[in-house]
């Protein structure tokens, strides 16, 4: 059972609007290539279709397309959805507004993608819409494709709503859905501002079979 270490209740994405600012500052200095480096070797070949969920400011959906992918980028927040629209314009990025566990949107494409990126967003989610949300994300994946996500545990900044989830209670999670576990990595963070708060991430790869 998961435990709440937020005292904000409300939506997941909670906080993020307030901050764009300094968020895409904070996001963009960082290199994807960098970011990613421990889990690429589970990436897909180019060109593959990518649902980016929780896409932020657009900064992973650009460089998979440099390296020959598609990006459904997803993000819910008006304020950084639209911004990074700016920033990343590449015509292999789609952007859409939608939002987990549903994703209607995405879903009224009818379309399966080879890998899910979810990149710092799982923790935002309530049990039941972690519940759901699976479901969803199974429903949408290709035969073969891979679900590539992480979670965060550590104090939770001002304003956000998250949970304290152990890599355990998603991969039982994806299992019911088919999704078998191929990496579970929990590591401290190394972006600078994180490491002094001794953060820490769940790094999961999962596989539809
Ligand atoms: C910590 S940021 C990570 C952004 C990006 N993935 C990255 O790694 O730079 C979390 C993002 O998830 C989005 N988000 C929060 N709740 C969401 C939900 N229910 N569905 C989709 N995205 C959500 C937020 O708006 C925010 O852009």
């Amino acid at each position: 059972m998961s435990r709440s270490i937020s005292p904000i209740e409300g939506s997941s994405t909670a906080g993020y609007a307030n901050e764009a600012d300094d968020l895409f500052e904070r996001y963009e200095a960082r290199r994807s290539a960098d970011v990613h480096k421990p889990w690429s070797h589970f990436f897909p070949a180019s060109p593959a279709r990518i649902l980016d969920i929780g896409a932020g400011t657009g900064r992973d959906a650009a460089w998979f397309t440099s390296l020959g992918h598609h990006v459904t980028a997803v993000e819910p927040v008006d304020e950084m959805r639209t911004r990074a629209q700016k920033l990343h314009p590449e015509p292999e990025i789609t952007w859409l507004k939608d939002i987990l566990p549903d994703l209607p949107d995405v879903r009224a494409l009818n379309q399966t993608f080879d890998m899910i990126l979810m990149h710092a967003v799982w923790m935002h989610l309530t049990e039941p819409e972690r519940t759901s949300g699976m479901a969803t994300l199974a429903s949408l994946l290709a035969s073969g494709g891979r679900i590539v996500m992480s979670q965060r545990h550590g104090p939770v900044p001002k304003g956000r709503r998250m949970f304290e989830i152990g890599g355990e209670e998603t991969i039982s999670l994806a299992a019911q859905h088919g999704l078998k576990c191929l990496y579970n990595i929990r590591t401290g963070s190394t972006a600078a501002e994180n490491m002094a708060l001794r953060i820490e991430w769940t790094r999961l790869v999962f596989e539809k079979n």
